[in-house]
């Protein structure tokens, strides 16, 4: 029978265990120190049950000695294990530690289509003449595309226009793709009481393809309407964009008399250019360029919407869009607008939004 200890012995005991548990270099080693001190068949393990074989006093004094070595011993380890996983958080945040200084890896970038960028600028100026945006149908019936708009069913502008009908449905007035953004006139009338001073961008077709002509292309449209509107504020309104627009303070803007069935007097808007060499340059020139059409609102298309024309008057006008653009930008084909080329979003994108001002030195 063993009586007990040497109380010296224990303490040997414990400094070599803490010692080889402040020395173990992984969770690894510490694991198998656990194990081979702590675990089933431990070396502490296998004292506290010689405990069973000793002498009543001595196993009180020995079992306390080693409960303490015990609790001593699994407290290292732990401690040890917090210690190496610091350790190993340490090195790998050294490791991975991200060179904010370094450049970033080129990303494909997007651009903004030219009519996109077309309809900004536009909507941008007419904005700060106080005009909000208004919307309308692709999809419109020949009433509102045609007939409101002082063309009847005989009208031969309706054979000009190159409509595309829908297939026809029994009960159901004829629907066409709207030849034109006017149509947005008649829902904006029809739908609150005047005074009104919108523009209207957006999908116009015809059935027609070439250079300078495509089945879809777009226009914006305006009207203002009010108890005292004048063909001076037609003038004054269409001169002020085009010079915004073209940002040129001193763009030569014409007035040249012309029919529309929905305006009455009608007038086509030219712009002063050059033609020297075989280049168009848009500004002070001896040649002239038609960039849209114009009129003071017809009384007929008045009364069409309940409009009273003895009370009211209005102006409108339509451009198209690819082609204000194509001449800002020099743009030569309009089919190129629609045939999603990234080369070419990419030459003839915008990064970002550029748009013109009316006010005095606000233009980049
Ligand atoms: N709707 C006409 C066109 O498509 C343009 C226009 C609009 C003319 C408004 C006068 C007034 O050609």
């Amino acid at each position: 029978m063993q009586h007990s200890l040497p109380e010296q012995d224990l303490d040997a005991v414990r400094e070599i265990l803490l010692a080889s548990i402040a020395a173990a270099d992984s969770a690894e080693a510490l694991e198998s120190l656990r194990i081979a001190e702590l675990g089933k068949k431990g070396r502490l393990t296998q004292l506290m049950r010689s405990l069973g074989s000793m002498e009543p006093e001595a196993r009180r004094s020995v079992g306390a000695a080693l409960n303490a070595i015990k609790t001593d011993v699994a407290a290292a380890i732990e401690g040890r294990k917090t210690a190496l996983m610091d350790a190993a958080l340490d090195a790998r945040l050294m490791d991975e530690r991200l060179d904010v200084t370094l450049p970033v890896r080129p990303e494909p970038r997007g651009a903004i289509h030219p009519i996109s960028q077309t309809i900004d600028e536009v909507i941008a100026i007419f904005g700060e003449m106080g005009f909000t945006v208004a919307e309308g149908p692709d999809i419109e019936d020949d009433w509102h595309n045609f007939t409101a708009l002082n063309i009847p069913p005989e009208h031969p502008a309706r054979q000009e226009m190159d409509t595309f009908y829908l297939p026809g449905e029994a009960d159901r007035p004829r629907r066409v793709l709207r030849t034109h953004t006017s149509p947005v006139q008649i829902r904006t009338m029809l739908e609150s009481p005047p005074p009104f001073r919108i523009i209207a961008p957006g999908r116009t077709y015809r059935c027609d393809s070439d250079a300078t002509h495509s089945p879809m292309f777009h226009q914006v449209e305006g009207l203002v309407v009010d108890e005292c509107t004048h063909m001076g504020h037609l003038k004054g309104c269409l001169i002020e964009f085009c010079r915004a627009y073209f940002r040129i303070d001193d763009l030569p803007v014409r007035f040249r008399p012309s029919y529309f069935p929905f305006t009455e007097p009608s007038a086509e808007v030219d712009i002063g250019c050059t033609r020297a060499g075989g280049d168009l340059r848009i500004g002070h020139g001896d040649d002239w360029l038609e960039i849209l059409g114009s009129g003071m609102v017809h009384p007929r298309v008045l009364a069409n919407c309940g409009i009273d024309p003895g009370r009211y008057q209005g102006f409108a006008f339509g451009m198209g869009l690819e082609r204000i653009a194509m001449l800002k930008y020099g743009i030569a084909d309009l089919r190129t607008f629609f045939e999603s080329d990234l080369r070419w979003l990419r030459h003839y994108g915008f990064a970002a939004l550029d748009v013109p001002s009316l006010v005095a030195g606000s233009t980049p």
